[in-house]
C-alpha cells in the first residue's frame, strides 16, 4: 500500500468535517489506516497558529501576515503529520490545504497568486494533495449553515461578495486540473453527498491498493 494524500475544500458550511468522518469510517473498516488532520492546523504549535487567524482582532492583519501564517502553520503540519503518515503508507484526509489559500487569500483577499505559488513551492516542494474533493454549494446556503452552527470566526465575518470570490476561485482552480479535483454538490442532503461520496471512495481504496 502507498500513502494517499486526499484534501477537502469548499467555503464554510459546505460539509468538510461532517463527510471527513464518513470517508473516514468508509476506509477504516475496509482495514485502511487513515489519517484525519485539518488545517490550519493540525500539530500542536499550527493549532497556536489557527487560533490567530480565525480570532477576530481589533488590530487589522495585514494579507501578507494571513498568508504567512498560513503557510507557517502548513510547513509545521507537513513536518510534524502529512509527510510522516504519506511515507508509512496511510491515507491521510486532510481538511482544507493550499486551495484555500488560493481561493481565500488569493480569490476572497485579492493577494497575487504567483506570490502564493512561490510560497507553495517553497514550503511543499513537488508534494501537492492526490485528489481534492471540492464541496460546492451557493454562497447563501454555506454563510446560513454557518450561521447556524454559532459563533462566526474572523473569516465567516466576511460579506457577500469575498464567498462568492471564494467559490468562483475554487471552481476555477477544479476547472484547470480536472486530473486532481473531484467537484460533490453539497447543497444536496447529507445522504445524497454521501452517496455521490461512495464513488470517489471506490477510486480512493482502489489507488491505495497500487
Ligand atoms: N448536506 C447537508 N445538508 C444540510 N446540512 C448540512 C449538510 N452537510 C453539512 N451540514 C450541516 O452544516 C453545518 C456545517 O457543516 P460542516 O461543519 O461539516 O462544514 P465545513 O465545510 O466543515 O465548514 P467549515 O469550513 O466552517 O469548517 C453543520 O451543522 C452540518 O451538520
Ligand atoms: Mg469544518
Amino acid at each position: 500500500m502507498r500513502g494517499l494524500f486526499i484534501t477537502l475544500e469548499g467555503p464554510e458550511g459546505a460539509g468538510k468535517t461532517t463527510n471527513r468522518a464518513y470517508l473516514a469510517e468508509q476506509l477504516q473498516a475496509q482495514g485502511f489506516d487513515v489519517v484525519l488532520t485539518r488545517e490550519p492546523g493540525g500539530t500542536p504549535l499550527a493549532e497556536q497558529i489557527r487560533e490567530i487567524l480565525l480570532a477576530p482582532h481589533t488590530e487589522t492583519m495585514s494579507v501578507d501576515t494571513e498568508l504567512l501564517l498560513m503557510f507557517a502553520a502548513r510547513a509545521q503540519h507537513l513536518t510534524q503529520v502529512i509527510k510522516p503518515a504519506l511515507a508509512a503508507g496511510k491515507i491521510v484526509i486532510c481538511d482544507r490545504f493550499t486551495d484555500a489559500t488560493y481561493a481565500y487569500q488569493g480569490g476572497g483577499r485579492g493577494l497575487d497568486c504567483s506570490r502564493i505559488a512561490m510560497l507553495e513551492q517553497f514550503v511543499q516542494g513537488d508534494l501537492r494533495p492526490d485528489m481534492t474533493l471540492l464541496f460546492d454549494l451557493p454562497v447563501e446556503d454555506g454563510m446560513a449553515r454557518a450561521v447556524a452552527r454559532g459563533k462566526l470566526d474572523r473569516f465567516e465575518q466576511e460579506q457577500h461578495d469575498f464567498f462568492a470570490a471564494v467559490r468562483q476561485s475554487y471552481l476555477q482552480r477544479a476547472d484547470n486540473d480536472p486530473e486532481r479535483f473531484r467537484l460533490v454538490n453539497a447543497q444536496h442532503t447529507l445522504v445524497d453527498v454521501q452517496r455521490s461520496l461512495d464513488v470517489h471512495l471506490v477510486e480512493i481504496m482502489s489507488r491505495a491498493r497500487e
